[in-house]
């Protein structure tokens, strides 16, 4: 797969990128205590289409401890970043993570493969994941597009939410459970 390149890398996540490594940190920040305060330790992470690998080093830089694994399809992205080059729609884990990071990949994922790499997603997590995709509304009316890769797939919230839900709950903020796991408060999550 060429897309996923140097000029890729570098267009969305060169200076003026969608998102840089301090903003990560914020984010695994909150989601690292988000899970500690719902009783999950994080001994293992999975990071799913890593790019840069921005979540994989923010864990191996504060929790060296965690296990981690980065996978992606790019080539390009493997090599320079140290992933294991692995397509989520055909790339079954052999084991579980107690947090899955899946952040801005489903999008690239063609309608084909995409009920497979949630499935794939819902096999690796063994209690927490984190997920960022752009919707059709999103892209309409949020992201701005001049910074955001706007050739992608533009699939309903509603969509996505149908296909996650057959094995997680959403909680909010991008973060998702896996069903049996974390038991949450009515108001804490959406409806089960
Ligand atoms: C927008 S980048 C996101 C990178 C990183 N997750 C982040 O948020 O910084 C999308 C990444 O998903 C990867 N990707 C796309 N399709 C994939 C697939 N089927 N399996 C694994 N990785 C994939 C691409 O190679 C690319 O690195």
């Amino acid at each position: 797969m060429t897309r996923f390149d140097h000029d890729y890398y570098h267009r969305y996540y060169g200076p003026a990128g969608v998102h840089a490594p301090e903003q990560v940190g914020h984010l695994a920040t909150a989601v690292h205590a988000m899970a500690a305060w719902w009783g999950v330790e994080i001994h293992s992470m999975l990071d799913v289409g890593a790019g840069l690998g921005m979540w994989r080093d923010w864990y191996r830089r504060h929790h060296p401890a965690v296990h981690t694994l980065s996978i992606d399809i790019s080539e390009h992205a493997c090599r320079t970043w140290g992933h294991e080059q692995r397509d989520i729609t055909t790339w079954r884990p052999e084991r579980s993570y107690d947090l899955v990071v899946c952040h801005s990949v489903l999008q690239y994922v063609a309608d084909e493969g995409v009920a497979t790499a949630v499935e794939h997603l819902a096999d690796a997590t063994e209690c927490v994941l984190y997920l960022e995709a752009p919707t059709t509304a999103d892209l309409a009316h949020v992201v701005d597009p001049q910074r955001t890769d706007m050739e992608v797939h533009h699939r309903s919230g509603e969509w996505y939410r149908a296909l996650l839900g057959q094995w997680f709950q959403q909680v909010g903020a991008g973060l998702w459970v896996k069903r049996g796991t974390v038991p949450m408060f009515e108001l804490e999550a959406a409806a089960p």
